[in-house]
């Protein structure tokens, strides 16, 4: 996943739902574009270390050169953007290709070469829309559902599903 636009403290809570939806949903990592931003890596890593799994971010890498890196190693460039193809229209090429992808997310007004480096602009509806929402919905369509049966090994806690309480499984 990358993050493109971010801004100190404005962003913050956004980029950070952003990372933790990104893990939650079974991407294995996030680079913030172009800041450093220690604060949200913390927040992230930690979450990261209570709850489980390997997911890695890193922020302050130019965005055109996250992008190019990924393509030279052969990876695919999806960008979420609402003027994007229609999902449904473009999710089963997206799912044919056996590569490694790259999921782009804006938070301000997104960089016209974001478009043309793209291999696929994609649109969660042609609706304005949160960039936690957009990634949801396409993580979900792209993985088909099997984040809810991702395992996080390695956590300090676990929680256990319940229907009338919180309940959370210690490590021992
Ligand atoms: C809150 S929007 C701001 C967009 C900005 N106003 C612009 O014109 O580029 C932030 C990000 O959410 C994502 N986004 C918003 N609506 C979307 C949609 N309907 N489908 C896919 N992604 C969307 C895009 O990645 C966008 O860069």
């Amino acid at each position: 996943m990358l993050r493109i636009g971010h801004r100190f403290f404005r962003d913050s809570r956004v980029t950070t739902h952003v990372c933790l939806t990104a893990r939650a949903l079974g991407a294995d990592g996030v680079v913030i574009a172009d800041k450093h931003d220690k604060m949200v890596e913390a927040t992230v890593q930690e979450v990261a270390k209570r709850f489980g799994g390997n997911f890695s971010i890193e922020s302050g890498k130019p965005w055109r050169r996250v992008i190019r890196d990924w393509r030279g190693q052969g990876g695919k460039v999806v960008h979420l953007t609402a003027y994007g193809l229609r999902l449904p229209d473009v999710i089963r090429d997206i799912n044919d290709v056996d590569r490694d992808l790259l999921v782009v997310v804006g938070s301000e007004k997104m960089p016209g070469e974001v478009f043309k480096l793209a291999d696929w602009n994609v649109s969660v509806t042609n609706q304005p829309m949160s960039e936690v929402a957009a990634l949801a919905v396409f993580l979900d369509w792209h993985l088909q559902h099997q984040a809810f049966d991702k395992t996080f090994p390695n956590g300090q806690v676990k929680i256990v599903p319940s229907r009338d309480q919180k309940q959370i499984q210690t490590a021992s």
